[in-house]
């Protein structure tokens, strides 16, 4: 079949890839011309693991195609997706102003019947919107459906999400579409919930909040195993054991971040204050998110008593790990708490050092070293705050001989906090109550 994706983003891109991936003709369109001319050339400028092979792969095979024309987009293919930026406007409601935009070129480049499909996460109601415009701007009596398929990508693990989703939901308002989206998605061999469009907007910012709200609670629940001395990821493991909650999103550590979870839970509470609905528990999560960021810069300030001029490496930036991505994330808010503190911070990730440096220009006091070592060479403290892989490998050992004082603040409990105190550390993690006391 073919598809033309309006919008090649995060969203757009790995979404075009992946349907090309799977057989489908798919041309991509994005008005940044010097992105679409690297995107001809196979060049991909996302860090997203396999994504840059599967875009040449489908570039040579000609499944794949870039340009920046929406008009060409509606004359190439019959079903058009809007991979949209949605970013929040200052009171949390999403802007839909570029899928406002977008919709209009569209109504004004169909002749006849296409299937739009809204896929960027937008508030219930959105799809409505959409109709209503390209019925307002098309050309009398040209015929046409909405849709929305909202996507469930996981930054670092985008391709494996797309390729073998948990299921895949579509909300359609007529048996045309949905006989297009059970063509389109049949080599996927997944669990198709077809819904209408409101049910599908609904499912998207329902399902990010209920993930964000379970780290809130297990971050809320951390800080009462700190106080009585016991340990979260027991905790987390009884309670998970039990299906109906599950062991995944669990973890507590120094909060979520990313592009998605504070926007869509905001977003959900902004379009749920506008319909009439009170909806506090989503505020609340992000007043824990956001409280518990401090409360681990609050431990490190019990331990070192005085931060000011003391030596602290931070390991990790990206907001999580196999990604260069720091959009909200809590790492570099925290390095800039310790900023404030005047502490003397040296800093490494992996892959998200150039976007560190420009987020975090304007502080003399913090400077970015080549690796983990460089990080702990002559600290009074190290505080690890990414979960990447390597820092679960590092060679303690060789860390607490380069440290001046060998005080570790794990911001992702990665580290087992025997083995750690073993090797003569003193550990503080978030939750691990039970393993500090002395
Ligand atoms: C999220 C949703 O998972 C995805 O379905 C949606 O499409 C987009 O938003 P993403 O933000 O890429 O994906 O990453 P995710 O793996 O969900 O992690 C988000 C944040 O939560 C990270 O900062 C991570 O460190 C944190 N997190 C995750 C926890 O603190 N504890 C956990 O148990 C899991």
């Amino acid at each position: 079949m073919k598809i033309s994706i309006i919008g090649s983003g995060y969203v757009g891109l790995t979404t075009g890839a992946v349907f090309a991936e799977k057989g489908h003709d798919v041309l991509c369109i994005d008005k940044d011309i010097n992105k679409i001319n690297r995107l001809k050339k196979g060049v991909v400028d996302i860090y997203e693991p396999g994504l840059d092979e599967m875009v040449r792969r489908n570039l040579k095979k000609h499944r794949l195609s870039f340009d920046s024309s929406i008009e060409k987009a509606c004359n190439f293919a019959k079903v058009i997706f809007l991979c949209l930026p949605t970013p929040p406007l200052p009171n949390g409601m999403a802007d839909l102003s570029f899928i406002e935009e977008v919709a209009r070129v569209i109504a004004g480049s169909i002749s006849e019947y296409h299937l739009i499909v809204d896929k960027s996460t937008v508030p219930v109601k959105t799809g409505e919107r959409v109709k209503q415009i390209i019925a307002r701007y098309s050309k009398k009596g040209v015929d046409f459906d909405v849709g929305s398929n909202p996507e469930f990508l996981r930054e670092g693990s985008a391709l494996d999400d797309a390729l073998t989703p948990d299921r895949i939901v579509v909300g359609v308002e007529s048996k045309r579409a949905e006989l297009i989206f059970r063509d389109l998605y049949k080599p996927f061999n997944a669990n198709l919930v077809v819904t209408d469009i409101n049910s599908a907007e609904i499912i998207k910012h329902a399902a990010n909040s209920f993930l964000a709200l379970k780290i809130s609670f297990i971050n809320s629940v951390a800080k009462l195993c700190d106080t009585v001395g016991a340990d979260v990821k027991v905790v987390a493991k009884g309670m998970g054991l039990d299906k109906r909650i599950g062991t995944e999103f669990l973890n507590a550590g120094i909060g979520y971040g990313g592009s998605c979870f504070s926007k869509d839970v905001n977003a959900f509470y902004a379009i749920c204050r506008e319909t009439g609905v009170e909806f506090p528990l989503l505020k609340e999560i992000e007043n824990i998110n956001a409280d518990i960021r401090q409360y681990f810069v609050k431990k490190i300030q019990q331990e070192l008593w005085i931060v000011k001029n003391k030596k602290i490496g931070v390991l990790g930036l990206a907001f999580k790990k196999d990604t260069d991505d720091i959009r909200n994330s809590v790492q570099i808010e925290v390095v800039k708490l310790l900023g404030d503190l005047k502490g003397i911070v040296s800093c490494y990730d992996p892959k998200a050092m150039k976007n560190a440096k420009k987020a975090l220009k304007e502080y003399q006091n913090i400077a970015f070293v080549s690796g983990p070592y460089e990080v702990a060479k002559g600290a009074d403290a190290l505080a690890i705050l990414t979960d990447w892989d390597e820092f679960r490998r590092l060679d303690y050992s060789k860390i607490r001989k380069l440290m001046k004082t060998p005080i570790i603040f794990d911001g992702r409990n990665i580290l087992d906090p025997v083995e750690i105190k073993k090797a003569g550390f003193v550990y503080r993690g978030i939750g691990r109550g039970y393993y500090e006391k002395e």
